[in-house]
């Protein structure tokens, strides 16, 4: 069966799904998105993916193509004729269509959006958790906006490239000396004193909202943790070390740059706090 996407009002196969060559987003990187995990038809974390996607649009005076409620109906439809119940779900606002011009018309144009949804395998995540991922770090050369979603990716795409030729799936970005984040993750490190470390909100990171929930699983699980950066040398003495994305949840880090990470086993901590969160998200939609 053809994957189907949604593009600006229609179903179409992706083959035919279709962008105009002036859109902004293409020319100028100018839009934002959201990817959001669907567990039995349920989106986890919603209200969170949507504060951010409302604040991301602002932060870049972008209106949005439709409000909440029109987007939870066109995410349903599309998981619907996709067949899909477990899936990743990404939706992408540009400022739309305009002859180029780095300055976007002062008229506002109407938003183009994109929503596209690909199958999951709970199951093999899981496999993968039970293992731990290797992580690789490289300089944080991004611009200094990073807590706007945007399309903009060119410095976290070229790290992940780095990271994969070295068999390992994400890179941890640091600027002077300090972990900032993963390139399409948040970072994070348990110390030898069992303390949770990871990056403050504020500026250097993007606010995940993964890393929210895991916050609130850790404070349940009576953790001591510090939202400060830490450095690189912290990061390769730490106990154990982990990442949070939707796309991952919380996944146990066993080695940096090839070195390992404690025992070089999941550790307790992140596979704890993996447990609360995925406890957590079902229990939250089980409910509703
Ligand atoms: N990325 N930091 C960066 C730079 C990210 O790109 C992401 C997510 C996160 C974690 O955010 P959240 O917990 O809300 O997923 C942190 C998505 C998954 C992506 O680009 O595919």
């Amino acid at each position: 069966m053809a994957r189907i996407a949604y593009v600006n009002g229609n179903y179409r196969p992706i083959s035919e799904a279709a962008i105009n060559v002036e859109d902004r987003g293409f020319q100028f990187s100018d839009g934002i998105y959201e990817v959001c995990f669907v567990v039995d038809g349920r989106l986890w974390d919603a209200p969170g993916h949507f504060r951010r996607w409302r604040y991301s649009l602002a932060e870049l005076k972008m209106r949005s193509p439709m409000g909440e409620r029109a987007m939870r109906v066109v995410i349903n439809r599309l998981l619907r004729v996709n067949r899909l119940s477990t899936a990743l779900v990404y939706m992408q606002a540009t400022r739309g269509v305009a002859p180029r011009n780095h300055a976007f018309p002062a008229e506002a144009i109407a938003p183009s959006f994109v929503v596209t949804a690909n199958p999951f395998d709970f199951a093999a995540a899981e496999g993968v958790a039970q293992k731990g991922v290797g992580v690789t770090t490289a300089p944080d050369i991004r611009w200094a906006r990073v807590d706007i979603k945007t399309i903009s990716l060119l410095p976290n795409v070229l790290a992940k490239d780095a990271a994969r030729r070295q068999n390992a799936v994400e890179a941890w970005l640091h600027k002077d000396g300090l972990v900032t984040e993963g390139a399409a993750s948040n970072a994070w490190i348990i110390d030898q004193n069992g303390s949770l470390i990871t990056h403050p909100l504020g500026g250097g990171i993007l606010g995940g909202i993964t890393r929210e929930r895991t916050l609130a699983c850790a404070a349940a699980l009576g953790l001591h943790v510090e939202e400060r950066p830490f450095t690189l040398e912290e990061a390769f003495k730490a106990r154990e070390a982990f990442i949070t994305a939707a796309t991952m949840l919380v996944m146990p880090v066993i080695s940096i740059d090839g070195k390992p990470v404690g025992t070089g086993t999941p550790g307790p901590v992140a596979t704890a706090l993996r447990r609360a969160y995925i406890d957590q998200c079902r229990a939250e939609n089980s409910n509703s």
